[in-house]
């Protein structure tokens, strides 16, 4: 696998205030993050290319390029003239919006989106989504080129949250997920719509149950913040300490965390390890549920060290 850093970007907060938005993240974070560059990346495989492109003070937008057909899908573009800029640059064909969930900093981008590249398919799975023109439930199958793309229903942060598996025919390349606000690298998101149940399903009995090797593009720059919470729960755990030095590293340099992959996952994310001894006793918990329901709680009343 190869990764190549871009051009830098910039961070801006772009067009849409953050004012009338709920779930904005803290801007505590996001100032120490905008005293650093944030680059994009590109993900370069043989079938599949992956650009990483940063948006607002956390987001990732996500372009999605077959190298087949030259077809390209985008992943939440909510600053879309930055979008229209990466499609110009690879020249490819965008026909695709792949909606995570409604939330502004995800979908705030696809109306603007549809009105400056015509014919797009806006892919979602909640009326509240902007520009939908395709709502789609669990296993539902499309392509992107020669891509297959599998929707994966994950309600919990929202109820109509979508995560989209994205593989390709007869490829020893792994796979991608696009989990939005449902898995982050070393943590998940909040439950806003949903219960513990629900995540643990999408965590464990959905995400989880893809092949280990399958790379994880989620929709937030939290990984450096995830992995301290992630410490907290598991002092002892040693891949935990591991990624937490590399990720500080990449966050020092405004380098992207992400990819992860699946496998990776359960070896350092407390909310897929809910089933590990060590992470129930700290809920002291036995059952994986209620544990996941605890450490969430924990976590959001959770002050992050400054190391
Ligand atoms: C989704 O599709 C897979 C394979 O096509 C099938 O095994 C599985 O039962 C389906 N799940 C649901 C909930 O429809
Ligand atoms: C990919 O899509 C094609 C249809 O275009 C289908 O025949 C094939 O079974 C799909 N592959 C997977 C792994 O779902
Ligand atoms: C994948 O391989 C199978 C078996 O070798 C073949 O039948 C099929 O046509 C191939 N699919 C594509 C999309 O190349
Ligand atoms: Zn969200």
């Amino acid at each position: 696998m190869l990764f190549r850093s871009l051009l830098a970007s910039a961070c801006t907060l772009g067009v849409f205030g953050a004012a009338t938005y709920k779930f904005v993240p803290s801007r505590i974070q996001a100032a120490f993050l905008h005293s650093v560059e944030r680059k994009s990346s590109l993900v370069d495989l043989i079938n599949m290319k992956i650009e990483l492109l940063p948006a607002l003070s956390d987001n990732y937008m996500y372009l999605l390029i077959d190298e087949d057909t030259k077809e390209a899908a985008i992943v939440d573009p909510v600053e879309p003239v930055k979008v229209v800029e990466a499609v110009k640059k690879h020249g490819v064909k965008l026909k695709t919006v792949l909606t995570t969930h409604h939330h502004w900093d995800h979908a705030g981008g696809n109306e603007k989106m549809v009105k400056l590249v015509s014919g797009l398919t806006v892919y979602g799975g909640d009326d509240r989504v902007g520009a939908l023109t395709k709502k789609v439930k669990h296993n539902n199958t499309f392509k992107v080129g020669s891509l297959n793309v599998t929707c994966l229903f994950t309600p919990c942060h929202t109820t109509g949250h979508i995560c989209y598996f994205v593989t390709k025919d007869n490829s020893s390349e792994p796979p991608a997920v696009f989990t939005g606000d449902t898995l982050f690298v070393a943590g998940c998101g909040k439950f806003f719509e949903g219960t513990a149940d629900q995540m643990y399903k999408a965590l464990i009995e959905i995400i989880g149950q893809l092949p280990p090797e399958t790379r994880v593009f989620c929709g937030h720059e939290y990984t450096v913040n995830n992995l301290k919470f992630a410490r907290h729960v598991e002092p002892d755990n040693e891949a935990i300490r591991k990624k937490l030095a590399w990720a500080k590293e990449k966050y020092s340099n405004g380098e992207p965390t992400i990819p992860s992959t699946v496998g990776d996952e359960f070896s350092f994310n407390p909310f897929m390890r809910v089933r590990e001894k060590s992470v129930q006793a700290h809920a002291k918990k036995r059952d994986p549920i209620e544990t996941m329901q605890a450490i969430r709680k924990e976590k959001d009343n959770f002050r992050v060290p400054k190391d």
